[in-house]
């Protein structure tokens, strides 16, 4: 029988296309989202994806008599929690949200799967590595303290996360570390759907390439690197979600080497911001109004992925290219104003 894995903020950017791989691969998908961050364009366009209507349950995981009930009925084998608060500036401005939010869904789901003995695949952030002394970075490499409250949460759900399976028989637990998410799906039915004026850089690419936004700033061109601007780790979004599959195949399969494993999961190949958007201008064919602009406070200089764990334990890679990446971008903000 099909196994069940309920996907918290599933009508979100990286759940959407989560659900889509997960289904794909013979998965039952529950999604369930309360909206906050998200309209229902990308639940429509994976139902679209799919040909089928996936069961959906509007709920806040704040809320512990929803998560029981859900559970309930749904008797879920694995969850994936994506459900979260994810701007770093608004993190800074108010902790409280940050907090009472993504510490309290998180505790929650923990206390479920305490008590129904389930598997949780917790969606951390290369955030926790903070600046790193050297990149690529490993699992092993030190965390620094978060920059802020944002990060905070994910270093924090970690931990609980480390601590419960640690103590409680029968809860298993992945943290995946994401670098970069960018992209949308090839079909360009659904991709990332900022609201307001884009906190990250390709959305904001692409929205000024439409003429949405007037011009891209790009933050800082006097850092120590080859072109003076930052270096990442972007990472594709179908690719990123297939790494779901693979590390939720590992946990139904008993196949998990420690109780609670974290994977890096990025390209392992940095690219800086200048490159990326002359690659964005290259392959979409056009020119892209920018400037440079003072560095952002927070931004660190470089960091980029070892995956080889993930490559060696979940048998995953990153296959797709810078380009075709962008190209996707860009198909999907063109498919928004259409
Ligand atoms: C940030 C968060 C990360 C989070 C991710 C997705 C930190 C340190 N980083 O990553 O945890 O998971 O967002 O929400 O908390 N840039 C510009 N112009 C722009 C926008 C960005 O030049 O208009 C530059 C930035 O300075 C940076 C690079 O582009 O060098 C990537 O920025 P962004 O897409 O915001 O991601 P991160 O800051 O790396």
């Amino acid at each position: 029988m099909a196994k069940t894995i309920l996907v918290s903020g599933g009508a979100g950017f990286i759940g959407s296309h989560v659900t889509v791989e997960l289904t794909q691969a013979g998965y039952n998908v529950v999604i369930a989202d309360n909206f906050s961050n998200c309209d229902r364009t990308n639940y429509n366009g994976v139902c679209t994806i799919l040909g089928k209507k996936l069961p959906l349950v509007e709920m806040d995981f704040c809320d512990m008599e929803a998560v029981r009930s859900l559970w309930k009925e749904y008797k879920p084998d694995a969850v994936i929690h994506f459900a979260a608060f994810k701007a770093v500036g608004e993190s800074v401005e108010d902790p409280l949200k940050y907090y009472r939010n993504n510490l309290e869904s998180f505790l929650n789901i923990l206390q479920i799967t305490r008590e129904k003995s389930c598997n949780v695949l917790f969606s951390s952030s290369a955030t926790v590595y903070g600046e790193p002394e050297k990149s690529p970075v490993t699992e092993q490499s030190p965390r620094q303290s978060a920059t802020s409250p944002y990060g905070n949460t994910k270093q924090m759900c970690e931990d609980f996360l480390r601590d419960c399976v640690k103590a409680y028989e029968g809860v298993r637990g992945i943290a995946l570390r994401y670098f970069n998410p960018i992209g949308a799906h090839p079909s360009a039915l659904i991709g990332e759907l900022p609201r307001g004026v884009p906190n990250n850089l390709v959305p904001y690419i692409t929205q000024t390439a439409i003429g949405k936004r007037e011009c891209l700033s790009i933050f800082g061109n006097d850092y120590p690197t080859e072109d003076g601007t930052c270096l990442r780790d972007y990472i594709d979004i179908v690719d990123l979600a297939r790494a779901h599959v693979c590390a939720v195949a590992r946990m139904l399969d008993g196949k998990m080497k420690e109780p609670y494993e974290i994977f890096n999961v990025g390209t392992g190949r940095p690219v800086s911001v200048l490159e990326l958007v002359k690659a964005f201008e290259k392959v979409n064919g056009l020119k892209l109004n920018y400037r440079f602009a003072p560095r952002r406070s927070g931004d660190v200089v470089a960091i980029w992925a070892d995956p080889a764990r993930a490559n060696e334990e979940l048998g995953w890679k990153a296959t797709r290219t810078v380009e075709q990446t962008l190209a996707a971008a860009w198909a999907w903000e063109k498919k928004l104003s259409e």
